[in-house]
Formats: C-alpha cells, structure tokens, sequence
C-alpha cells in the first residue's frame, strides 16, 4: 500500500487576539486559572471571516506552497464543525472561491477531522488518485457559550491547509470512535427541536441543555478518556508502522489542554521536546489546531525530509486516531 507526500501546506488565523485577562472581564476566571490548568495564554477570533473564507486562504496559502493549480486537485475534503452552512458542504464553498472543480466534501469528525481526512486522502491515492487538498477551518467563538466559563476560555477560531500527493512509503492509521461518549462534547443543531412547542423539546435526557448550536462539554469526563485515547491511538499506529515509540521524531498533537499533553507523554514514556505545541497562542481550534501546526513546523523550516512524523488527535464524537507517515 503506498503512503503520502505532503507538498503544500498553508493556514490562516484572524486579526484579534483575546487573551485571558480579557476573560476574565466577562466571566469569573483569571490568565492564572486558565495558564495552570490548560495551557493557553490567547486565541484568535474572527470577527469577519465565516468559515469558509478562512479555509479558503489556507487553503489558497497550501496550493501556493505546493505550486499546485485548482485543476491540479482531484479531491478536496474540508473539515469543520462549525460550518456555516448544512448545505452545501464547506468543501464546495471553499473550491467555488478557489475554482477547484473536482470532487468536494466534508469530513466531520470533529477535532480528529484532519486525522480523518488524511486517511480518507491516503485511501484515495493509493487507488490512483494524484493530488488531494485537505483543509480544515473552525469557527468555534460562534458556537460558544460565553457565559460557561469552563467552555468559552478554551477555543478559538483559525484554518490550516495541505496539499497531499502519493509517496511510495510507508503509511499507517488507527482510527476510531466510540459513539456512547456522544453526550459528552456535542453541539445541538436545532434539528430535533420543534420552534412551535411552548417547551422545546431537546434531544433526549442524557443531553445537557445548551443553547441550540452552542457546545457543550463534560470537560472531566472528556479528560479522561483523552489521557487514555491519545497514547492509545499513537502506540497502535507505531505497531501498525512497525516501529517504537521512540522512533517517531515528531508528534503533532490536537491542542486541547498541555496537561492531556503532559500526562499522554508520561504515559507513553516520551519526552515532551518530542510533542509540538502551539496551544498557548491559539487554544483549542478543533480540525484545524493539527494542519495549522503543521503549517507552522514546515514554514519555520523546523520540519526535516525523512522525519518520521505522528498526527493524533482525539474529540467530540467520542473520535480519537493518529497517522504516521514519513516527511
Ligand atoms: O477538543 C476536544 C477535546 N477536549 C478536551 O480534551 C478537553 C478536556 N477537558 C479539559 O481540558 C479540562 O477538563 C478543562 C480545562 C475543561 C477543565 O479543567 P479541570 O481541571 O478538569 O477543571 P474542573 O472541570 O475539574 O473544574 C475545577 C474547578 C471548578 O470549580 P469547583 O467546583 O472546584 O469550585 C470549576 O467550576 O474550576 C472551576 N472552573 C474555572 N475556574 C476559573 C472551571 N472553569 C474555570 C475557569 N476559571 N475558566
């Protein structure tokens, strides 16, 4: 089975930066709670762009990079959960502003949708396919509830972009989901609510209530199922590589919380100079903290050709998984 190339990459992050003392002027916290406890210092808000136009200029900034036309792509998968629109999907508006015509869709597989999509790439690929686009952009400040302090200093919003081809190398995923932890993290859409009844009527009792499109986290239970999903996914696909963990130069993790990051470590008895961490400066951007990283390592020159390198994400669903391929 072959394995991928990554040939472009690119990403986009709004103007505004908010920073916890801002914070801590709207809901009871403070920049020490928020640092100690997650890692992050600021994150970047977009006050203008939908969506899909910050997929676009990653996307746009990837194409660049690879030296690569619209009509060189064959395949663009987008990844959100914060589209703007049911439909169409991300993936079309973003080629329709680009002028890629090939086929277009979306991945959700929330803050593992990269993970995903890059093995949704691979497959394609190795049946033939030459080039794919994956883009991933989140606008998670408008699905936040900024009075639930333990939800709204975590995210921000941003895009990160990369153009894949086919290498003859080796390739390996662990992808999975474990569906009973929906209710854990979700986003309601409204679908299940009847706008006429006097009382809403919500989406069963397991659900929190929120209100309709605003996350909602069950931010323990959530940990702990990240501190053993994320050595988990890393240490299956080393095994499915046929390598050890200390042969992977580079892991590039979703930024959820440096403690998750800490502890995975620890567990997988690696130390954290091996971990690439950007959470301070952007929080959580679901899909697109991992490509946006990426995009950060490659244009800082930091990432060398035959560099093993590990992408593991894990989130919302309950989706977690990593890919191991070489740079
Ligand atoms: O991207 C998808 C995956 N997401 C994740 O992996 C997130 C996983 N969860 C987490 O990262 C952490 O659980 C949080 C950062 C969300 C919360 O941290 P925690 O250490 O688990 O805090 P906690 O929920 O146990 O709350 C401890 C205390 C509570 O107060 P009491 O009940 O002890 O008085 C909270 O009300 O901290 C309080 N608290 C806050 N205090 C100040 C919660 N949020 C805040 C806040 N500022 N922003």
């Amino acid at each position: 089975m072959s394995g991928i190339r990554i040939v472009g990459t690119g990403s986009f992050v709004p103007e505004t930066v908010v920073t916890n003392d801002d914070f801590s002027r709207i809901v009871e916290t403070s920049d020490e709670w928020i640092t100690t406890r997650t890692g992050i210092k600021r994150r970047h808000i977009s006050v203008e762009e939908p969506t899909w136009m910050m997929g676009a200029r990653a996307a746009k900034a990837a194409l660049e990079s690879a030296g690569a036309a619209p009509e060189d792509i064959d395949l663009l998968i987008a990844t959100t959960v914060t589209a703007d629109t049911y439909t169409p999907s991300m993936a079309c508006l973003i080629g329709g502003e680009l002028g890629i015509t090939a086929q277009s869709m979306d991945v959700n597989g929330a803050c593992t949708g990269f993970i995903y999509a890059l093995d949704v790439a691979q497959k394609y690929l190795s049946c033939g396919m030459k080039r794919v686009l994956i883009v991933s952009a989140e606008r998670l400040s408008k699905f936040t509830n900024f009075k639930d302090r333990s939800t709204c200093v975590l995210f921000g919003d941003g895009a990160g972009a990369c153009v894949v081809e086919r290498a003859e190398k080796p390739f390996a995923s662990y992808l999975r989901c474990d569906g009973t932890g929906a209710k854990l993290l979700y986003a309601a859409s409204g679908a299940t609510e009847n706008p006429f009844a006097e009382k809403p009527v919500t989406m069963g009792e397991e659900f929190s209530y929120e209100p309709v499109g605003a996350i909602y986290m069950n931010g323990q239970e959530v940990y702990k199922f990240a501190v053993k999903a994320m050595p988990e996914a890393v240490e299956q696909a080393a095994k499915a590589y046929g390598i050890g963990l200390e042969d992977i130069d580079l892991i590039i993790p979703h930024q959820a919380n440096i403690r998750i990051l800490q502890t995975a470590a620890k567990a997988l008895g690696l130390p954290m100079e091996r971990f690439a961490i950007n959470i301070e400066e952007y929080g959580n951007i679901s899909s697109a903290c991992i490509p946006l990283c990426l995009d950060e390592l490659t244009r800082a020159g930091k990432l060398a050709a035959g560099q093993t390198l590990c992408l593991v994400g894990f989130g919302a669903g309950l989706t977690y998984g990593a890919v191991i391929f070489e740079r």
